[in-house]
């Protein structure tokens, strides 16, 4: 059985994912305005990942007993000044997510609730994972630049990275 506090602090959690899955979706809406394919898939697909984390937790919680609440969600930003602009805030948004999960992660070991703890630790490994990924692609952009066929060769990569993700088990 879940604690009120941890309860309501997973209830913040989901609504963190779902934001987070609303913000991708934007970002993938933007890409495919700016004609990046590959861009738009990456994004579409992290909207869908998103998702799935939300619905985890609200499995999670529904299954412990606890009750879970559905949350109404921001509209997300339509608008970036570049792919580069795009990920940068990704990966804000992603720092913060972490964030959460760590302090989420922390309240369920004060609390001695090890069923909670043990959940986490699936995202936070998943934080981990996703933090890299988009510094990977950000890294790429500082070796070559963001003119030209570099915007088309990061956009290559991250069409694969997309289509890689698709496979990964959730
Ligand atoms: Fe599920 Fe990347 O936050």
């Amino acid at each position: 059985m879940l604690s009120k506090n941890v309860n309501s602090k997973l209830n913040e959690q989901i609504k963190h994912e779902a934001e987070a899955s609303q913000i991708y979706l934007g970002m993938a809406v933007w890409s495919d305005i700016e004609a990046l394919g590959g861009a738009s898939e990456f994004f579409y697909a992290q909207s869908e990942e998103e998702r799935e984390h939300m619905l985890k937790i609200v499995r999670f919680v529904s299954g412990v007993g606890g009750e879970a609440v559905i949350p109404s969600t921001s509209t997300p930003p339509a608008k970036y000044k570049s792919l580069k602009d795009a990920l940068e805030k990704a990966l804000m948004n992603e720092k913060n997510v972490t964030a959460s999960i760590n302090k989420l992660t922390s309240l369920a070991l004060t609390e001695k609730d090890h069923a909670s703890y043990n959940f986490l630790q699936w995202f936070v490994n998943e934080q981990l994972e996703e933090e890299q990924q988009i510094q990977s692609i950000l890294t790429r952009f500082e070796l070559i630049g963001e003119e030209g066929m570099a915007i088309h060769s990061i956009d290559k990569m991250m069409e694969e990275m997309a289509s890689k993700s698709v496979e990964k088990p959730t």
